[in-house]
């Protein structure tokens, strides 16, 4: 890829954050409030972030237009363990961090600390159809300096289909998660990108319920579940000046997490081949799993 990944634990770690991964794992200490966004890579992470801190810190009393979503950028709300280790301090002071602690994380299950696994902190994973999640990382990587992808579209197509992504294999990281969500529902929650875009209020309600902040009837009344999408739509997101402008860190733009933000855009960029490969992959992963796109 021009850069270089390491088979760690049977997945695909980018050498940049193996260190950081290591130490979260020797280190980290769950707390059972804690929250954590967990996804493979252009899933919705960004997007999911700001849908959570804004549920979690709306106010009855409030227009939703007063938020800090206003003024924070989505990765700022919510802290990737990975990126705060790796960039800016490397033994950061997490205790301070009030309750509930809003974590996110790229790692798949069976690599995750065993605090985390074994404490009641609550896991969010979402995911996306791998269609899609292809061409988003494609895009993404490929115009990503850091990382230094000159790769073609079939060139990374392959290695996507072969397990050799970010974090990857794509397949084994969703049915880590959706095994996980089925044998404990307290403990992991499952959503797919394309359910949040289909019918977001019901999605939105499933996640108050499961981190123990429901809207109440009164707040559904008033539209504030609504008002919670609304606000975190990729129109809106992409129009605040800390999205436009800022940097979530000195190799990544906050405006590179937004781009098109709809399902189904692969139709644009995979070839027929390409289409079936990767459905045939999808159907011997997932086979018998319960789990479908
Ligand atoms: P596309 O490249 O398909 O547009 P991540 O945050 O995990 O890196 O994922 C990035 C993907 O989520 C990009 O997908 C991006 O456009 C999309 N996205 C970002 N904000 C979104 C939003 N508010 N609603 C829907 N999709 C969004």
């Amino acid at each position: 890829y021009g850069y270089e990944m390491c088979l760690s634990e049977k997945f695909w770690c980018p050498e940049f954050s193996l260190e950081a991964v290591i130490a979260l794992q020797s280190h980290f200490e769950a707390h059972d409030t804690d929250i954590f966004v967990i996804n493979m890579p252009k899933t919705g992470t960004t997007w999911f972030k700001s849908l959570l801190y804004t549920l979690l810190n709306r106010c009855d009393n409030h227009h939703l237009s007063n938020t800090p979503l206003q003024t924070y950028s989505p990765h700022e709300l919510i802290s990737s363990l990975e990126i705060m280790i790796y960039t800016k301090d490397k033994t950061p002071d997490l205790t301070k961090i009030p309750p509930p602690r809003l974590f996110s994380t790229h790692l798949p299950y069976a690599s995750l600390p065993e605090s985390v696994k074994n404490s009641k902190c609550k896991i969010i994973y979402v995911t996306r159809n791998p269609f899609d999640t292809f061409v988003s990382s494609w895009l993404y990587y490929s115009k990503l300096e850091k990382l230094d992808i000159h790769t073609s579209r079939d060139d990374y197509f392959d290695k996507f289909c072969q397990g050799r992504s970010l974090y990857g294999p794509f397949f084994d990281h969703v049915v880590g998660y959706w095994k996980e969500s089925l044998e404990r529902p307290q403990k992991v929650l499952f959503l797919k990108y394309e359910d949040l875009k289909e019918d977001g209020a019901l999605q939105l309600k499933r996640v108050g319920e499961f981190v123990e902040h429901p809207f109440s009837k009164q707040e559904e009344e008033q539209g504030v579940v609504q008002g919670i999408i609304n606000l975190c739509s990729i129109g809106s997101l992409k129009e605040m000046e800390v999205n436009k402008k800022g940097k979530c860190d000195p190799d990544f733009d906050n405006k590179s997490f937004f781009r098109k933000g709809v399902v189904g855009d692969w139709v644009n960029y995979l070839t027929p081949p390409m289409v079936e490969r990767l459905t045939k992959i999808m159907d011997e992963n997932f086979n018998g799993s319960g789990l479908s796109f």
